[in-house]
C-alpha cells in the first residue's frame, strides 16, 4: 500500500495540535514519538554514513564501510549505487528508516575534521556520487538524510561559526551536491548544519530552506536539525525546520504546541511540518501497519555485502607513487617486514560516523596469508594513541561466550549493583555510552551496570590500565580493586558528563587470563547519561623504533603503514596541521633509508604531508577503508587486483599553498570564504601552485594511451569521444577526466573545472571508444545579476586527461 497525499491530509486532519507538535521533536537520541491513538509507530533514524550503527552506543555490530574519501576516490557512481543497496540492507537489519547521510559538504581546508566523511573537493564529483548513493539507498524504501546543509566544512567553532560566503561561491561550489540529490535522486530528508551562513543559523535560514531548497529545487521532504543544533522555536519554525533532534525537545514538541496556542506560530506552519513528517513516514513504509516500528536489531554479517564493501576499497584506494615495486612479486620475496602503528587493525575516523565492525582483521595477517612462502615480521615502530588507548577488544572475552570478543553486561534495577541482574547484554566496544534508560524497564539515575570480561594480555610487562566514566565506577582485576573512580573528578568525555581518566600500572603476564570487572553507577539520581571507557596500554618497549628499522633493513621488502585515527581525526575538532601524528615521519624516513624497497600505506582520512614520497618504492593512500580494508589492501599489494582510485582531493605540499590559508579558521565568530570559487584544484591550477599530488591523480598497474578526441556538437550537447587503449601487460582501469577552460570569461573563472568523467576497465591490449557528454551547465557559471546559470557564447578548451594536471589531449569548442 502506498500513502497518498490524500491519506496524509486525512491523517494530519485527525490529529490534535499536541499530537502534531509531538512529531516535530525526537523523544530520545534516535526515535520520534509514536502517535498510538492513530497507529503511527515511532520513526527510527541512525548514523551513518559509513555503515548503520543502530540505536545503541555500546557496540552492536554492523558492517563497517569505507569512509567518504574512499567513496570519492572510486569515481564510480554505479558502484556507489550498489553500496547504497547494502546500506539499505544494513538499515533494514537495524530497523532503521532514515540513514543520517551522506555527508556532502566540500572541504575547503584539508585540516577539516570531517574531511574523511566527505566525498571530494569537487562539486561535480560529489554530486554524481551523492545521487548514486541516495538513489541506491532509497530505492529499497530507506530514506537518506543528506547533510549538513550547508557549509559545515570545518569543525573549529562548528556550533556557532558563521560561514561568510557569497552567492556565486555557494551556488557553484557548496550547494550543487545538495541540489543534485534533491532534483535527481529525490532525497527524502535533509539535515541542517550546526553553523551559521552569513550570520543566520542554518536551521533558521528562510533563504536556504525556503527559497532555495523548497521553492527553487522543489524539495518536498523533511528538514531536520543536526543533534542539539536547534536554537529557537518561532524563527526555526518559520524558516522551515520540521524536526528538532534529538529529544527530549528544547524548542519544538510541546514548546511549539504552546507557540501555536499563543498565536506566535500559526497552525498552518505546524501543519506543513506534519505533512513533511508523515510524507517521510509514508515513503519508508512506516504507515503501512501499526507494527511497522519496534523491530529488534540484528547483527547480520552478510558475505554479499562484504564483497561490495571490498570492491569499494579496491576501487577507492589510490596508488599515488610507484617506482615499479608494486604489485609485490610474492614468490620472489623471501622476507617481508610489516611496520607501523596502523599495520595491525586499520583505523577509522571518529565521531558519529563510527560503527562497530563484525571483525577486526589485522593487515599484517591478511598480507601474510597471501604470501605463504615469505617470512613476515611485524613491528609497531612508534605509537600514535592520543592519551591512554582504549583497551584492545581483541584481548577481551565475555565470560558467557569464550568464542566472542567484548564484555558481558549486567543491568541492575538499583543504583548499588544489589541483588541479581535484571537483564544482560553483550558489548563489542570498550567505550560504552547510555543516554536515557540503559535498558528497557530501567529508570535513568536509578540503575547500575557491571561489565565483565576475561582479559588475556599478549605482551608481558608493566601495562597501564585506565578508567574514566560518566557516573561513578570502579575497576577490579581478579577481584582486587585496581582503580577507584567512585568519587569522580569532572573531565571532558561523554558529552561533558565524564570524569578524568584514572590510571594504574600493573605488571601482567602474556597469555594469562585475568578477570576484569567494572561497576558503574550514577553520580546523581537525575543523570541521564552513563558511560565508561576501559583503557589499557601495552608495555613500552625502549627500542621499538630501532627494532622496526632493523626489521626493514633485514627484509627483502618493507611495508610501512602509517596514518591517523579517531583521536586525531573526528567531528568536533580540526587537525592542527598536515603532519602525521607522533614520530611517523621519522619512522617512514628511517625505514626508507634502511630499505628503499618500501611500500608506504597511508591509513588516514584526509591529505597528509609526505616529504618522503618520491623516495619510497610505492605509496598507497588507503583512507579509512572499513572492515574489508585489510583483505582488500592485501589483494592490492600482491597484485590480485589493482588499486583503481583517483584522488578526489588535492594533497598540498604545505599549508601555505592551500587556498584557504589566509581565511581559515576565521576570527570573531566568522570565517570568510575569501577563496571564492577557487576551492581545491581550482586554486592550484589557476595560481600555478604545484601540489604534492594533484586532484584526479592515481596510477594503475598498467598504462593507457589516449587517442585524438572527436567532437560532435548538436542538439544542445557537446559529445567528446576518443579511443582509449590499455598499452600495458595486465587488466586495469583508467578514469578519464574532462575539464573545461573558458577562453575569455566575463567573470574570473578557474583555469579548468571538471565537467565530465568516466571510469573504464580494459584488458591488456584492449581498446575502446569512450564518450563524454556535456550539456550547457558544463560550461556555465552562476550569474549573480541574472540569478541563473549562464553558459556564455564563445570558445572553450576541453582538457582531457588522467588528472587535473596530467592532460593528454585538448580540443576546442565554440558555443554559439
Ligand atoms: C553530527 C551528525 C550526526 C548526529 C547524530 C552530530 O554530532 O554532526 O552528522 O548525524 O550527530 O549522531
Amino acid at each position: 500500500m502506498t500513502t497518498t497525499d490524500t491519506d496524509l491530509d486525512a491523517l494530519a486532519g485527525a490529529m490534535t495540535v499536541d499530537e502534531k507538535a509531538s512529531l516535530t521533536a525526537g523523544v530520545s537520541l534516535w526515535y520520534l514519538p509514536p502517535v498510538e491513538r492513530l497507529g503511527i509507530p515511532a520513526l527510527k533514524v541512525s548514523d551513518g554514513p559509513s555503515g548503520v550503527r543502530g540505536d545503541s552506543l555500546i557496540g552492536r555490530r554492523s558492517l563497517s564501510l569505507p569512509c567518504g574519501m574512499t567513496i570519492g576516490s572510486t569515481w564510480n557512481p554505479a558502484l556507489i549505487g550498489e553500496l547504497g543497496t547494502i546500506l539499505a540492507a544494513e538499515a533494514e537489519s537495524k530497523g532503521v528508516r532514515v540513514l543520517l547521510g551522506p555527508t556532502v559538504c566540500i572541504p575547503r581546508t584539508p585540516l577539516a575534521g570531517r574531511t574523511f566523511e566527505s566525498f571530494s573537493e569537487d562539486p561535480l564529483l560529489t554530486a554524481r556520487l551523492a545521487v548514486a548513493y541516495v538513489s541506491g539507498v532509497q530505492r529499497h524504501g530507506v530514506a537518506c538524510c543528506i547533510k549538513h546543509f550547508a557549509c559545515n566544512d570545518q569543525e573549529h567553532e562548528r556550533m556557532s561559526i558563521s560561514a561568510e560566503v557569497d552567492e556565486r561561491t555557494l551556488r557553484e561550489i557548496h550547494l550543487p551536491a545538495f541540489e543534485a540529490a534533491v532534483k535527481e535522486a529525490g532525497v527524502w530528508s535533509v539535515m541542517t548544519a550546526y553553523n551559521k551562513v552569513n550570520g543566520t543559523y542554518c536551521g533558521e535560514q528562510p533563504e536556504l530552506i525556503g527559497t532555495i531548497l523548497r521553492h527553487e529545487w522543489g524539495f518536498d521532504g523533511l528538514v531536520m536539525s543536526d543533534w542539539f543544533g536547534t536554537h529557537s522555536t518561532a524563527a526555526a519554525a518559520a524558516a522551515g525546520l520540521d524536526l528538532e533532534m534529538p529529544g527530549p525537545s528544547a524548542w519544538f514538541g510541546p514548546t511549539l504546541a504552546a507557540a501555536v496556542g499563543s498565536g506566535e506560530v500559526s497552525e498552518a506552519v505546524l501543519d506543513d511540518k506534519v505533512h513533511h513528517l508523515l510524507r517521510l513516514m509514508g515513503r519508508v513504509g512506516l504507515l503501512e501497519s501499526p507494527a511497522a516500528g519496534g523491530q529488534a536489531e540484528r547483527e547480520d554479517d552478510d558475505p554479499g555485502r562484504r564483497q561490495v564493501a571490498r570492491r569499494v576499497v579496491i576501487e577507492g584506494t589510490v596508488l599515488v607513487h610507484n617506482d615499479g615495486l608494486l604489485p609485490l612479486e610474492a614468490a620472489a620475496i623471501g622476507s617481508l617486514a610489516v611496520i607501523g602503528p596502523n599495520a595491525g587493525v586499520l583505523e577509522a575516523g571518529g565521531g558519529s560516523s563510527e560503527v562497530t565492525p563484525h571483525v577486526r582483521r589485522r593487515l599484517v595477517d591478511a598480507v601474510a596469508e597471501r604470501m605463504p612462502g615469505t617470512a613476515v615480521v611485524h613491528e609497531v615502530g612508534c605509537r600514535i594513541d592520543r592519551g591512554l588507548p582504549t583497551i584492545d577488544l581483541g584481548l577481551l572475552t565475555p565470560p558467557s561466550d569464550r568464542a566472542d570478543t567484548g564484555f558481558d553486561l549486567e543491568y541492575f534495577d538499583n543504583g548499588d549493583l544489589a541483588g541479581s541482574p535484571v537483564a544482560t547484554e553483550r558489548a563489542h566496544l570498550a567505550r560504552l555510552t547510555w543516554v536515557g534508560p540503559p535498558h528497557p524497564g530501567l529508570t535513568s539515575g536509578r540503575c547500575s551496570i557491571r561489565l565483565k570480561a576475561t582479559f588475556t594480555p599478549d605482551v608481558d610487562g608493566p601495562w597501564l590500565v585506565g578508567l574514566e566514566s560518566a557516573g561513578r565506577s570502579v575497576l577490579r582485576v581478579d577481584g582486587q580493586m585496581v582503580i577507584d573512580n567512585s568519587n569522580p573528578e569532572r573531565g571532558q568525555g561523554f558529552y561533558g558528563a565524564g570524569s578524568t581518566l584514572l590510571e594504574q600500572a600493573r605488571t601482567l603476564v602474556a597469555g594469562q587470563p585475568y578477570q576484569l570487572e567494572v561497576d558503574l553507577w550514577p553520580r546523581a539520581a537525575a543523570s541521564p547519561v552513563l558511560g565508561v571507557r576501559v583503557a589499557a596500554e601495552r608495555p613500552r618497549v625502549a627500542d621499538e623504533f630501532e627494532r622496526a628499522v632493523a626489521a626493514a633493513q633485514h627484509a627483502d621488502v618493507a611495508v610501512v603503514v602509517v596514518g591517523s585515527n579517531r583521536g586525531w581525526e573526528s567531528e568536533g575538532f580540526d587537525r592542527p596541521d598536515l603532519s602525521l601524528p607522533g614520530d611517523q615521519r621519522r619512522l617512514v624516513e628511517s625505514v626508507i633509508a634502511a630499505n628503499p624497497r618500501t611500500v608506504v600505506v597511508v591509513n588516514a582520512g584526509s591529505p597528509v604531508e609526505m616529504p618522503w614520497a618520491s623516495t619510497a618504492g610505492a605509496v598507497l593512500v588507503a583512507w579509512y577503508p572499513g572492515e574489508e580494508g585489510a583483505d582488500a589492501l592485501a589483494d592490492l599489494l600482491v597484485g590480485l587486483d589493482e588499486p583503481s582510485g583517483r584522488l578526489p582531493i588535492t594533497f598540498p605540499s604545505a599549508m601555505e599553498d592551500t587556498p584557504t590559508f589566509d581565511y581559515y579558521p576565521g576570527h570573531d565568530g566568522k570565517v570568510t570564504y575569501g577563496e571564492g570559487v577557487f576551492v581545491g584544484y581550482r586554486h592550484y591550477v589557476s595560481a600555478g601552485v604545484v601540489p604534492l599530488f594533484p586532484f584526479g591523480h592515481g596510477l594503475s598497474y598498467t598504462s593507457f594511451d589516449y587517442g585524438e578526441p572527436q567532437i560532435d556538437q548538436g542538439s544542445g550537447r557537446v559529445v567528446v569521444s576518443l579511443e582509449l587503449t590499455n598499452t600495458g601487460a595486465r587488466r586495469g582501469s583508467e578514469v578519464v577526466q574532462l575539464y573545461v577552460r573558458p577562453h575569455a570569461p566575463k567573470v574570473p573563472r578557474p583555469d579548468r573545472e571538471l565537467a565530465a568523467f568516466t571510469k573504464v576497465t580494459l584488458d591488456a591490449g584492449q581498446n575502446t571508444t569512450i564518450s563524454l557528454a556535456l550539456d550547457d551547465k558544463a560550461f556555465a557559471y552562476w550569474d549573480v545579476a541574472g540569478h541563473l546559470w549562464a553558459a556564455d557564447p564563445g570558445t572553450y578548451e576541453l582538457l582531457i586527461g588522467a588528472s587535473s594536471q596530467d592532460i593528454r589531449a585538448t580540443v576546442e569548442v565554440t558555443l554559439p
